[in-house]
């Protein structure tokens, strides 16, 4: 039986493992990325500031789970606005960095964020980005992707009927130029903090949301048009509105 220690998983955790002697080694080079990604030519909604709901965190808790099934209804960009907040909305300033409201090593942010709209309230469906410094949407494609997500998600039905799909990248360089192969490990802690802000806003504003991990990585990246090597596909999300 093949065994746990001959995996390549077991091979990055060994080789990723930080020891006190590693902080007197030379590191890794690898050079940086930039810090942000906008995409210039693309159209741009700029995104209101969110009314903030209150909210019970620990109602939320209790009774978040990861639902599948959606009613064919839309979204409002208020609620739209407030589950990117959510995830990326930037509170603080800190010389060059823009804090968020999800944690990330080193206030790197290596994250970035795309969305696949199917109904959203005043919104065109298609695939966007999320612009951090302008807090705006880029609009990348117009139409609806739902039947390229599902197939990209190993056939997943549940990625063509939720209202909107969030869909994370990574840019391990923004990441690796500091912590080395490590930063491998901050990049996948990142995402799922993100994530989980979206959840747990989700069930906050009675909607309903599930994590994805199962895709094809390549389909995926060529569905937002990511190279795969300085930035890939790491993590989605669907979100709708509850079916039951
Ligand atoms: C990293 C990760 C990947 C996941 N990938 C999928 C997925 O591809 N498809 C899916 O239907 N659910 C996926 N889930 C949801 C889990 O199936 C779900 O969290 C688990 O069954 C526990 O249920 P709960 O979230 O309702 O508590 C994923 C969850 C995590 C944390």
């Amino acid at each position: 039986m093949p065994d746990y220690t001959r995996s390549l998983g077991f091979a990055f955790l060994e080789g990723t493992k930080l020891s006190r002697q590693d902080l007197f080694r030379e590191r890794e080079e690898i050079s940086p990325a930039a810090y942000f990604k906008s995409y210039p030519e693309a159209p741009r909604l700029k995104l209101p500031r969110p009314d903030l709901p209150q909210a019970d965190l620990f109602e939320a808790l209790l009774h978040r789970r990861s639902e599948r099934i959606y009613r064919p209804a839309a979204l409002s960009l208020k609620e739209l606005v407030l589950l990117l907040w959510a995830t990326q909305g930037v509170t603080a300033r800190a010389g060059r960095y823009l804090l968020r409201t999800a944690p990330s090593a080193g206030a790197l942010y290596p994250v970035e964020t795309y969305l696949a709209i199917h109904r959203v309230e005043g919104l065109p469906s298609g695939l966007y980005h999320l612009e951090i410094r302008e807090w705006a949407l880029e609009e990348l494609a117009q139409g609806d992707f739902g039947a390229e997500l599902k197939e990209a998600a190993l056939g997943q039905s549940f990625c063509e009927t939720a209202a909107v799909v969030f869909v994370w990248s990574g840019v391990p360089r923004r990441t690796m130029s500091k912590y080395g192969s490590r930063g491998i490990r901050y990049l996948f802690m990142d995402v799922a903090h993100i994530c989980q802000n979206l959840l747990l806003s989700a069930e906050a504003l009675g909607l309903a949301a599930c994590p994805i991990g199962a895709f094809f990585d390549e389909e995926m990246n060529a569905l937002f048009g990511l190279d795969g090597t300085e930035e890939t596909v790491i993590y989605l999300a669907t979100v709708g509105r509850p079916g039951r």
